[in-house]
C-alpha cells in the first residue's frame, strides 16, 4: 500500500527488497526486534518494516547532510514539513533556488536543507541530487517538473511516518563510526542491513560515496564490529566477493531505474549465524540466482 512507502525517490533503492528482509526477520526469530541502516537514504525497507508493524524500532544513519536533513526536518517538524510541500511552486526558477539551498548545504538552515533534498529528490532525473530537472531546463521534455510530485500521495507518506517519530532514531555519522559506537548499544534482537554505496559508478549517483578503499575497509569493520545478525547488499562484482570471502550469499537479478532501466546483479552477504531464507519466499524479486559462500 502506498502509504508505506518512503517519501524519497532513491538512486539504488531497496524498498522492494522489503519482503525478502522480512523473511530474514521471521527465519531468524527476529519478527518485533530492533532494525537498523547505517546507509538509510530512502530507508525504503526500514519504513516499510516500521509501518507494517515488522520491526519495532529502527535507527538510521546517513553521512550526506541533505538525507539527514530530510529525515530529521521530517520528524521534527512534520506539519511545516506537509504544508511546504503542499504550497511547493514547481518550476524552473524555484529548482534553481533548490539547487543553490542544497549546493550551501554545509552552512544554510537544516529545514531548508532538508527540503530541497527532497525537492531535488521529486523533481530531478532519477532523483539524482546533482543531476538534470525532469522535463529539461526549457520545460519541452515529455514528462515536466511535476511529473514526480503527486503532493497528496507524499504527504500522507510523510504523515504516516512522522506518526511514528518515537520509534525512528535518525544521525548523521560516517558508518564505520555508527556501527562502531552506536550499534553495539542495540540488543542482541537486533538486525542490521546495510546498504553502502554501489562499488561501481555510485559517484554518478550520491554526492557521498566510497572509494575502493572504503568499500573494503567498512567490509572489515561490519564482519568485526556488528555482534547481532547482519546483511549486506552490493552491486554484485569480483572485489566485493573477496572483501567478504567465506560468508553466505546470495545472489539476485534487480531492475536499476538510474539513468535507465537495466537489469544488474546484486548480491546480499550474510553474518554467519544468520539464516537464508529458502529461494521459494522471494515474492517481489525478479529472480533468485543461487545462494551459495563464496
Ligand atoms: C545505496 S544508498 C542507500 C539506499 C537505501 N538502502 C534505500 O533503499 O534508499 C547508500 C547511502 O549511503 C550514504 N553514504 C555514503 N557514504 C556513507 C558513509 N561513509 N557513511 C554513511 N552513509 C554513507 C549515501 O549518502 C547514500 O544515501
Amino acid at each position: 500500500m502506498s502509504q508505506y512507502k518512503t517519501p524519497l525517490r532513491y538512486p539504488g533503492g531497496k524498498q522492494r527488497l522489503w519482503p525478502f528482509v522480512d523473511e530474514i526477520l521471521i527465519a531468524n526469530g527476529l519478527a518485533g526486534a530492533d532494525y537498523v541502516e547505517p546507509f538509510a537514504g530512502g530507508a525504503g525497507v526500514a519504513m516499510e518494516l516500521l509501518l507494517r508493524g515488522r520491526v519495532r524500532r529502527v535507527h538510521l544513519n546517513d553521512s550526506c547532510i541533505g538525507v539527514y536533513s530530510f529525515w530529521h526536518s521530517l520528524l521534527n517538524e512534520p506539519e511545516r514539513f506537509c504544508a511546504a510541500v503542499s504550497r511547493a511552486s514547481l518550476n524552473v526558477d524555484k529548482w534553481r533556488r533548490q539547487q543553490d539551498i542544497f549546493r550551501n548545504r554545509h552552512t544554510a538552515d537544516r529545514f531548508d536543507v532538508g527540503f530541497a533534498m527532497f525537492y531535488l529528490n521529486r523533481c530531478n532525473r532519477s532523483g539524482i541530487l546533482n543531476g538534470g530537472v525532469i522535463g529539461g531546463l526549457d520545460q519541452t521534455g515529455e514528462w515536466k517538473i511535476d511529473a514526480r510530485f503527486p503532493r497528496n500521495e507524499l504527504i500522507s507518506r510523510m504523515e504516516a511516518i512522522a506518526a511514528r517519530k518515537g520509534d525512528i532514531k535518525i544521525r548523521n555519522w560516517d558508518a564505520e563510526r555508527f556501527i562502531n559506537q552506536y550499534v553495539p548499544r542495540l540488543p542482541e534482537r537486533t538486525l542490521v542491513y546495510c546498504d553502502p554505496p554501489y562499488f561501481r559508478k555510485a559517484d554518478r549517483l550520491y554526492p557521498n560515496h566510497y572509494k575502493p578503499e572504503d568499500h573494503q575497509r567498512i567490509a572489515v569493520v561490519i564482519q568485526r564490529a556488528i555482534s547481532q545478525h547482519w546483511i549486506v547488499s552490493y552491486d554484485s562484482c569480483n572485489e566485493i566477493q573477496a572483501f567478504y570471502r567465506g560468508r553466505k550469499s546470495f545472489q539476485y537479478l534487480l531492475q536499476y531505474n538510474a539513468a535507465k532501466a537495466y537489469k544488474g546483479s546484486e548480491l546480499f552477504i550474510f553474518s554467519n549465524q544468520t539464516r537464508v531464507p529458502s529461494r521459494s519466499s522471494l515474492p517481489a524479486i525478479d529472480m533468485a540466482l543461487s545462494a551459495s559462500a563464496f
